[in-house]
C-alpha cells in the first residue's frame, strides 16, 4: 500500500513528458466522465434497464476497477464509457469531449487515436505476426506504422524478440501482452478492459495486471476495468461496486479481502446470486 502512494506521488512528474508527447491529452481535467448516464435495452413492459443513472468522474491518470455481480451492468457500463455503446439518456464526456452525438466517423477515429481496448479473448489476428498485430490500431487510425514504436511497446511488455512470431505461436499470457502492446502502441487516453485476466492463470494474470499498473503510473495512461475478480481489482486506486444498474459503492486502495468481502454482501443480495 506504502509503494502504491509513494508511486502516486512521483507520477506527477513523469507524466508531465509523456502527456505532452501524447499532444491529444486532456489538460488536467476528467478522462472518463459519466452525467446521469441510462441504458435500457428494448421497450415497455419487457425493457431492461441495465444503466440507472450513472455519475461518474474519472480523473486522469487512474487505475479503475468495476465490479459488480452478474446482470449489474458492468460490460453495458463499459460499452457505454468506451463510445461503443449508446446511453439512452444521459451524457459521456472522453478528456473533456462529449462524444454523446457524436458521428459515427468522428466516434470512430477518436476511438482509435485516443482509446485503447483489451478484452477477455485477446482478439488478436491469427495471420498477422505480433508486430503487424501491435501496429494496427495505427494503420486503421491512418497514421503511419512506425516500426520503432512497436518495438518500444513490445520492449515494455517483454516481448521485443516475438515481432515476427504469429499469435497461435504464443502462450496465452503473452498473447495478452500483445494485445496490451497493441492498445499501449498510440499512447491512448483511456485504455478499456473487459475481463483482460478472465482466461489467464494467476501467474499470467499478474504480469498484465502489473503493466497496466505501469502504463498508469509511468506513462498517465487512465485505465477502467471490469473484473469479476478481487485480486486483480486491488492493482486499482479505486474499485466501483455496480448493484442493478447503479454505482452503490467504492473502495480506494483496498486489499484483496476487503474487496472480496464486499462483493460477498452485494452477491448476496443480487437475485442470481452469482457472481461474473
Ligand atoms: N443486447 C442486450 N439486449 C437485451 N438485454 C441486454 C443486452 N445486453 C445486456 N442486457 C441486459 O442488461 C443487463 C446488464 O447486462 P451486462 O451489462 O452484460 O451486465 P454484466 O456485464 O454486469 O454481467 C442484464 O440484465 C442483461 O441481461
Ligand atoms: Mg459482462
Amino acid at each position: 500500500m506504502g509503494l502504491r502512494r509513494k508511486r502516486h506521488e512521483e507520477r506527477a512528474g513523469e507524466r508531465a513528458g509523456d502527456s505532452a508527447a501524447r499532444g491529444a491529452s486532456p489538460t488536467g481535467g476528467h478522462a472518463v466522465e459519466l452525467r446521469a448516464v441510462q441504458r435500457r435495452y428494448g421497450r415497455g413492459s419487457t425493457a431492461v434497464h441495465a444503466l440507472r443513472g450513472i455519475e461518474l468522474a474519472l480523473p486522469s491518470g487512474t487505475f479503475t476497477a468495476v465490479m459488480g455481480p452478474s446482470g449489474s451492468g458492468k460490460s453495458t457500463f463499459l460499452q457505454c464509457a468506451a463510445g461503443l455503446d449508446r446511453p439512452t439518456a444521459g451524457t459521456v464526456a472522453l478528456g473533456g469531449t462529449v462524444i454523446t452525438g457524436m458521428s459515427e466517423n468522428k466516434l470512430t477515429e477518436l476511438r482509435r487515436t485516443r482509446l485503447g481496448f483489451v478484452f477477455q479473448a485477446f482478439n488478436l489476428l491469427p495471420s498477422l505476426t505480433v508486430e503487424q498485430n501491435v501496429l494496427l490500431p495505427m494503420r486503421l487510425a491512418g497514421l503511419r506504422p512506425d516500426r520503432r514504436r512497436a518495438a518500444e511497446v513490445l520492449d515494455r511488455v517483454g516481448l521485443g524478440d516475438k515481432a515476427r512470431r504469429r499469435p497461435g505461436e504464443l502462450s496465452g499470457g503473452q498473447q495478452q501482452r500483445v494485445a496490451l502492446a497493441r492498445a499501449l502502441v498510440t499512447a491512448p487516453d483511456v485504455i478499456f478492459a473487459d475481463e483482460p485476466t478472465g482466461a489467464l492463470d494467476t501467474t499470467t494474470a499478474a504480469e498484465v495486471l502489473g503493466l497496466l499498473r505501469t502504463a498508469v503510473d509511468r506513462s498517465g495512461a487512465t485505465v477502467v476495468m471490469v473484473t469479476h475478480d478481487p485480486a486483480a481489482a486491488a492493482y486499482a486506486d479505486r474499485v466501483l461496486f455496480l448493484a442493478d444498474g447503479l454505482l452503490v459503492d467504492h473502495l480506494d486502495g483496498a486489499p484483496a479481502d476487503r474487496i472480496a468481502a464486499r462483493m460477498r454482501t452485494l452477491t448476496a443480495r443480487a437475485p442470481m446470486g452469482a457472481a461474473a
